[in-house]
């Protein structure tokens, strides 16, 4: 069972999610960070159960089912450049994807913070900036991961998938969450040596799904196929264009698919 105690038990890190407000159920934890983050201590890991109305990427909803998966927030509040708080999603995607690898999954990453276990996702995060009456910059990384869950709706089940599913076994939540802890306090450890992601981007590249293949870069109306060459320090996704010509796609701007489907 999720509980603040059996999470504590396990928990190894120093700074990261050794505070932990648990929740049988809220609106969203990314939410109910940004309502408490004056008050409580860097690192404060909000979990919950279940959300009743869970926040997805781009406006969308997260499915957050009782009992099955994780939803959690972590709330950063160090001095974070609002221009650097999108690679702090990045350093979460490493995190997630470590966690999962060690629970026995192949997964990979799905640029820029999908992370995916045969072509379908089993977590997605959403980072939001806070600033306060004084200026204080806070940043909250919402991550869902979906773990024991046994099915989706028709409307995802083609691009969703838990841990559950792909290896036949239910998981310990606590467990994995305790491990993205360890994962994010040893990746936003390289993240602030160095201001950005040039210690953690030969990893994330090694572990990003397409590399060197063919993907469709989707801007609003306008769409086209280029070569995916992975990331460069500041989290945006090198391309090649048909004529060999090279860009960097800056994430929230443009969405980037498989040339088939999801992947
Ligand atoms: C995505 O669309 O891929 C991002 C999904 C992020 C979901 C998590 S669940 C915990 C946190 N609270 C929210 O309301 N959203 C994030």
């Amino acid at each position: 069972m999720l509980s603040k105690e059996n999470i504590l038990k396990n928990m190894c890190t120093v700074t990261f999610g050794r505070e932990i407000i648990y929740l049988d159920e809220i609106d969203s934890t990314n939410n109910y960070a940004k309502n408490i983050c004056e008050n409580v201590i860097n690192g404060t890991l909000v979990v919950a159960d279940c959300q009743t109305s869970g926040k997805g990427r781009l406006g969308r909803s997260w499915n957050s089912p009782h009992g099955k998966a994780i939803f959690m927030s972590l709330l950063i509040k160090e001095d974070i450049d609002v221009s650097k708080a999108s690679m702090i999603t990045l350093v979460a995607a490493m995190a997630v994807l470590e966690a999962v690898k060690k629970s026995g999954l192949d997964a990979k990453i799905k640029w820029p913070n999908d992370i995916v276990v045969n072509g379908k996702k089993v977590c997605g995060i959403l980072t939001e900036m806070k600033t306060d009456s004084s200026n204080a910059k806070y940043v909250i990384v919402g991550i869902g991961i979906n773990v024991n869950n046994d099915s989706f709706s028709e409307e995802i089940i083609s691009t969703a998938t838990s841990m559950k599913l792909e290896a036949g076994e239910d998981f310990d939540r606590n467990v994995i969450v305790c491990d993205v802890m360890k994962g994010f306090e040893k990746y936003f450890e390289l993240f602030t040596r160095s201001g950005d992601l040039l210690l953690i981007m030969s990893e994330y590249n090694d572990n990003l799904v397409n590399v060197d293949k063919e993907v469709m870069i989707i801007s609003g109306e306008d769409s086209y196929k280029a070569i995916s060459k992975g990331i460069d320090r500041n989290g945006g996704l090198i391309v090649n264009d048909s004529y060999g010509k090279s860009e960097v796609i800056v994430s929230g701007e443009v969405s980037v698919r498989g040339v088939y489907g999801y992947v």
